[in-house]
């Protein structure tokens, strides 16, 4: 059964560690989970993410549901099955991609209707039918249908809007009630706030999530364009109106330089395409900061990515061959560079953990950062 238990709370910032037990394994936080839309971490096998380390990804319900669609899912035995990973899955909604992706939508009380990109064919989703979906997709975590409003964004629109993001979180919890896991393993659904850079809606949205008792709570919104000072204010100011004992997750952040200000200011739970996407650009994260791997500079350099990462990228190959990979237009560039860019968040949040335990999180914070050299950005 789905459990958040709090191991430490830091006593200089907001960073807390916990723990997250679920059917498929218990979750240490602050946690990365590497974004595996369509099934599939992006050139990672399913192996390589063990021996990384990740305990749980993400799915998508949007894409899922459009390709293979449910029925496949659902005769493959349910997600796990199909991908054959037997760790955590959270999947999200749809409330993202369908404002980000659909070649057209429409949003009504009741749901939202909107026009597949892949082929164009028509969908109806509603809050109802998106825990259906999870339920047979069988994620451990779910979450609720939302509205992600884009930046900027009048505060009429964000008010409107979070009125339907709860009432449609009022209708998922509903549904979530009545109805039951598919595959003898329990799920999870988390609430999403919304208001975007407004502090009195997201009070407000916090408020409503609060009552309907969610799981954890998920902050939605933002990493949308705003400036990153107004993202780590409305971070903040939501974490610190969230229940201690429940697990925050902020949707789609971030750089390395966000998830340790995040972790601060009391996020337990991240998920980012930046570590395998622009691992696919040939941009490589590190302890000593990013830097593009095609650049002439290395040429010549047979030392490792990062000398003090051991995954297998860093353990078995140089510079100079992962240059030669993507110069040549090789399949294993995008796999040696997704793999070390998946290692170093996951060893980096894994990091904040051990400190905030310590107890000196915020010095080991400060010469991170300092280090990866992000601070001035
Ligand atoms: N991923 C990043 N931001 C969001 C959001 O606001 N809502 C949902 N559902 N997913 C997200
Ligand atoms: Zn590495």
């Amino acid at each position: 059964m789905f459990r958040f238990e709090l191991v430490a709370v830091d006593t200089k910032t907001s960073a807390r560690a916990g723990l997250i037990y679920t059917d498929h394994g218990v979750i240490e936080t602050p946690v990365f989970m590497p974004v595996g839309t369509q099934g599939t971490v992006k050139a990672v096998e399913q192996r390589e993410l063990i021996e990384i380390g990740a305990r749980i990804i993400l799915g998508n319900t949007y894409h899922l549901y459009l390709r293979p669609g449910i029925d496949i899912i659902y005769k493959a035995g349910g997600l796990h099955k199909f991908i054959s990973w037997d760790r955590g899955i959270l999947t999200d909604s749809g409330g993202f991609q369908i404002f980000s992706l659909a070649q057209f939508r429409k949003i009504s009380k009741d749901g939202v209707k909107f026009q597949s990109h892949i082929d164009g064919s028509y969908h109806f989703f509603t809050p109802e039918s998106v825990v259906e979906i999870q339920r047979i997709l069988g994620s451990d975590i779910m979450m609720c249908l939302d509205e992600c409003t884009p930046y900027p964004c009048d505060y009429d629109y964000a008010f409107k809007s979070n009125q339907l993001t709860i009432e449609w979180a009022k209708r998922a919890r509903e549904k979530f009630d009545n109805t039951e896991p598919l595959y003898g393993h329990s799920q999870a659904i988390f609430g999403i706030v919304q208001g975007s850079i407004y502090p009195e809606i997201r009070a407000k949205s916090v408020e409503e999530l609060l009552k309907l008792e969610f799981d954890g709570y998920a902050i939605g919104g933002l990493a949308v364009g705003e400036p990153v000072e107004i993202m780590y204010q409305i971070t903040e100011f939501t974490a610190s109106l969230l229940p201690q004992n429940k697990p925050r997750y902020l949707m789609g952040v971030g750089t390395p330089e966000n998830i340790l200000e995040s972790i601060s200011r009391g996020i337990d739970m991240f998920d980012c395409v930046i570590p395998t996407r622009n691992g696919r650009n040939a941009t490589l994260y590190t302890r000593n900061g990013k830097f593009s791997i095609k650049n002439a500079i290395y040429k010549e350099d047979f030392t490792p990515v990062d000398p003090e990462c051991d995954c297998y990228t860093c353990r078995n190959f140089t510079k100079a061959y992962l240059r030669h990979l993507f110069n040549a237009d090789e399949i294993l560039a995008l796999q040696l560079a997704s793999i070390h860019n998946l290692a170093f968040y996951i060893w980096l949040v894994g990091e904040a953990r051990k400190h905030i335990v310590q107890g000196d999180f915020l010095e080991w914070k400060d010469i991170m950062l300092q280090r990866m050299g992000e601070k001035a950005k």
